[in-house]
């Protein structure tokens, strides 16, 4: 299996038709009446097409938020919508990648990620989607092999192949590389924006690593523990070139990234 990320001027210079917008209006929530609020007037445009990052330490709320965008969490205040649709459930238009890839080990690679496809009811087609989208994560030579015969990173992709098969407009992620090892993480992320930007995706991604978001997003958007509010948003200035761990341009933006995620922690 290589793991050689897409060439940066494969991805982000493609021009695709964009998606959808995600806006977030005056959302807040409390999961149980005397427990304080989760979130709080919570208020985010997201473009077509733009990926965000949102950043924050374990329990601010960065999950709940993905929830309630994905429509599995309903909020106690405030909406969302996409695109046109106000959103109250899930869809195969806005869908979710979790940490683990949650595949059914006795199938194949190609019957797992045709799983979504068939679920909905579609019959047609679905052998010749699945075979794009497994082109599109570069799993076409595993496509006959049973899930459990591969590595996690390549389990990821499967799960990621199933996530694209629908051709959803909004893809969502709650931290879907923190059990990679770090190479097989970095070119997740790399392979991931890329795919993203190439098919023109809005993405949502939680992450409480500063670097992953400086990989992966135009933006970062960070929320503060306790108060359950959004306290930095800050465009991520890297051209596709730079988004290397390696590369000093890199460094540079994830020291600023990270000099707003500490002062963020102390501010009150
Ligand atoms: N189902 C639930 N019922 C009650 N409280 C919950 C529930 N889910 C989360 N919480 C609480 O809401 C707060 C925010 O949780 P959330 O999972 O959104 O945080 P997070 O930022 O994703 O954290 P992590 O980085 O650890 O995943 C935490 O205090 C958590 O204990
Ligand atoms: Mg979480």
């Amino acid at each position: 299996m290589r793991h050689t990320p897409l060439e940066p001027s494969q991805t982000d210079a493609v021009a695709v038709t964009a998606t959808a917008e995600v806006r977030i209006t005056a959302v807040g929530h409390t999961y149980r009446v005397g427990d304080g609020e989760v979130l709080s007037g919570i208020d985010l445009n997201i473009g077509a097409g733009e990926v965000v990052a949102l950043i924050g330490r374990s329990g601010s709320g960065k999950s709940t938020l993905l929830h309630i965008i994905a429509g599995l969490l309903e909020p106690s205040e405030g909406v969302v919508h996409i695109g046109n649709e106000r959103v109250t459930g899930p869809s195969a238009a806005w869908v979710m990648m979790f940490q683990a890839p949650s595949l059914f080990p006795w199938m194949t690679v190609a019957e797992n990620a045709g799983l979504g496809l068939r679920y909905s009811g579609q019959k047609e087609g679905v052998d010749d989607r699945v075979a794009e989208v497994l082109d599109l994560v570069d799993l076409s030579a595993f496509s006959d092999r049973n899930v459990q015969d591969l590595s996690g990173g390549q389990q990821q992709r499967v799960a990621l192949a199933r996530s694209l098969a629908p051709n959803p407009d909004v893809l969502l992620l709650d931290e879907p590389f923190s059990a990679l090892d770090m190479f097989t993480r970095q070119s997740m992320q790399q392979d991931v924006r890329a795919i993203t930007k190439r098919l023109g995706l809005t993405m949502v991604l939680v992450t409480h690593d500063v670097s992953e978001a400086a990989l992966m997003a135009d933006r970062a958007v960070f929320l503060k523990s306790g108060s359950g509010k959004i306290v930095g948003d800050t465009p991520v200035g890297l051209a596709p070139k730079a988004r290397d761990l390696n590369n000093p341009d890199f460094q540079a933006e994830l020291a600023r990234l990270n000099g707003i995620y500490s002062q963020m922690q102390t501010q009150c």
